[in-house]
């Protein structure tokens, strides 16, 4: 039996950042297993169906990555999967604050440990959030999504920029 990774994340939408730190988390670990969190508590401009469907999509070539989705605390799907390791990318130190607190409190709730991975440098200034602002505003993202997430932005967001 080998060690597999959890991955998780809101991925409203998946970025390249988001699919180059799954990447490389898959090389490192046994498997990869990227869990979608379903959060009631916010309004995410994709389903939590849409968004497992891009993260499959830009890793169909990852072989060892599972994407699934999650609801509730991140430490009871990590046991229910009985996964051990959390890997998260850090941007830079703007992250540090949030990731650092985020991992204290799931080591001490529940014994899952996060690994931290530095993203690449050509990914350091993306963010799903500035993804959106700019497919919003007409801007182009084929360089910072992959072409079915550019594709699904411009169904979701294009018609109202139109109008
Ligand atoms: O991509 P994000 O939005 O930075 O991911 C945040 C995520 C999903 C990893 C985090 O919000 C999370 O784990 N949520 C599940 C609820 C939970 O366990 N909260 C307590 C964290 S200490």
């Amino acid at each position: 039996m080998g060690l597999s990774a959890l991955c998780p994340g809101t991925f409203d939408p998946a970025t390249l950042g988001h699919v180059d730190i799954i990447e490389r988390a898959g090389r490192c670990f046994d498997g990869v297993v990227v869990g979608v969190l379903e959060n009631p508590g916010k309004t995410p401009l994709f389903s939590v169906e849409e968004r497992v469907a891009m993260l499959k999509d830009a890793l169909a070539d990852v072989a060892n990555a599972e994407v699934t989705s999650f609801s509730g605390l991140l430490v009871d799907f990590a046991k229910a999967r009985d996964l051990r390791v959390v890997v998260k990318g850090l941007r830079a130190v703007t992250d540090f604050d949030y990731e650092m607190q985020m991992a204290q409190m799931n080591s001490a709730m529940g014994g899952v440990e996060t690994f931290f991975v530095t993203t690449s440098p050509q990914h350091s200034f993306l963010s799903s959030s500035l993804v959106k602002e700019i497919a919003r505003f007409g801007g182009d993202v084929s360089k910072l999504v992959t072409p079915y997430v550019r594709d699904r932005l411009e169904e979701r967001l294009g018609a109202a920029r139109r109008a």
